[in-house]
């Protein structure tokens, strides 16, 4: 019990992405030219979605609340590390630090819950365009959204509460920028076996949507193969083609992310940290619009919209 009063009061240390202050500067500067980025790009996605009528389906309101969650998702980490580099402190309290962890993981389940859900729209859209519009109703559109964010908390809160409970006694620093679970159960002096086991079971709940992606991508390319007319194809790569970049992305770093051994952390680890948690909410905005014609023609309408008021 002492120990557990401890750690709550003491918080914890987080050590950044390497030993080195000169690489430690090079990430501020990064992170601090990113964030805008990401803040303005992500904005300017919802607002130019949401004030132009030809954007209001469900494939672009998927588009806006993946621009949300990618907003949150990055604002959970970065503004604390730009502020403790300012300050120069490394120090996190337990309770900052539990709830990094827990929006981090509830954030990042979200995501890729809707990129599945943008996966599934495609491939309806490609292989059923005349039942769309009653398959992908309105009320369809709002269960599938509600869903990922249930979802995403659901395996995330466990994992979290789970954490809240074990004790920290000896060391208290974190091998990361941020706090997460990993290098968290690494720290405790407690039996971490059964939050193991859980952790394996997040790893499946977190990896549905990428099998729910691939089923999806094969119907497209099924559909597309079925009826080979240059249009169709087109059409199904440029409707696409944006979308299984952004997914290669995301789970092609989170892979960097989790799939290593527990004590490695060098500089190439924090690399794919920053691609995970600071580069691929940035990029997002850039790869729907500069390939997309309507999304073009929104962000140009909202542009000229508040010119001229
Ligand atoms: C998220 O999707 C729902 C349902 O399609 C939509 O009503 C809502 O406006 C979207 N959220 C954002 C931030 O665009």
């Amino acid at each position: 019990m002492r120990e557990e009063n401890q750690s709550s009061t003491q918080g914890f240390i987080l050590l950044g992405f390497t030993s080195q202050q000169k690489q430690e500067d090079v990430f501020f500067i990064l992170f601090l030219f990113i964030y805008p980025i990401t803040l303005i790009g992500n904005l300017l996605i919802i607002l130019a979605i949401h004030s132009d009528v030809c954007l209001h389906n469900p494939m672009y309101f998927f588009l806006a609340n993946l621009s949300f969650v990618d907003i949150l998702f990055s604002s959970v980490t970065i503004p604390k590390m730009l502020a403790n580099h300012i300050l120069g402190t490394k120090a996190i309290s337990f309770g900052g630090c539990l709830a990094q962890m827990d929006l981090m993981l509830a954030l990042g389940n979200t995501d890729s819950y809707i990129l599945a859900v943008m996966a599934y729209d495609r491939a309806v859209a490609i292989s059923r365009p005349l039942h769309y519009t009653t398959i992908i109703s309105l009320r369809c559109c709002v269960l599938l959204v509600v869903g990922s964010w249930v979802i995403g908390n659901a395996n995330s809160l466990p994992h979290t509460l789970l954490t809240a409970s074990l004790s920290f006694c000896g060391n208290h620093e974190v091998a990361n920028f941020y706090c997460d679970i990993t290098p968290l159960l690494k720290l405790s002096c407690s039996d971490i076996q059964f939050n193991v086991k859980m952790m394996y079971l997040g790893v499946v709940v977190f990896s549905v949507p990428l099998i729910c992606i691939t089923i999806s991508y094969v119907r497209v390319f099924a559909t597309v193969l079925r009826v080979p007319s240059t249009k169709g194809m087109l059409k199904a790569f440029s409707t696409c083609g944006s979308h299984l970049t952004v997914v290669s992305l995301y789970y092609g770093t989170v892979m960097g992310m989790y799939f290593r051994p527990l004590n490695s952390y060098n500089l190439k680890d924090a690399v794919i940290t920053v691609m995970y948690t600071a580069v691929t909410p940035a990029l997002n905005p850039f790869i729907y619009s500069l390939r997309n014609r309507d999304m073009k023609a929104a962000l140009g309408k909202l542009f000229s919209q508040r010119i001229s008021s």
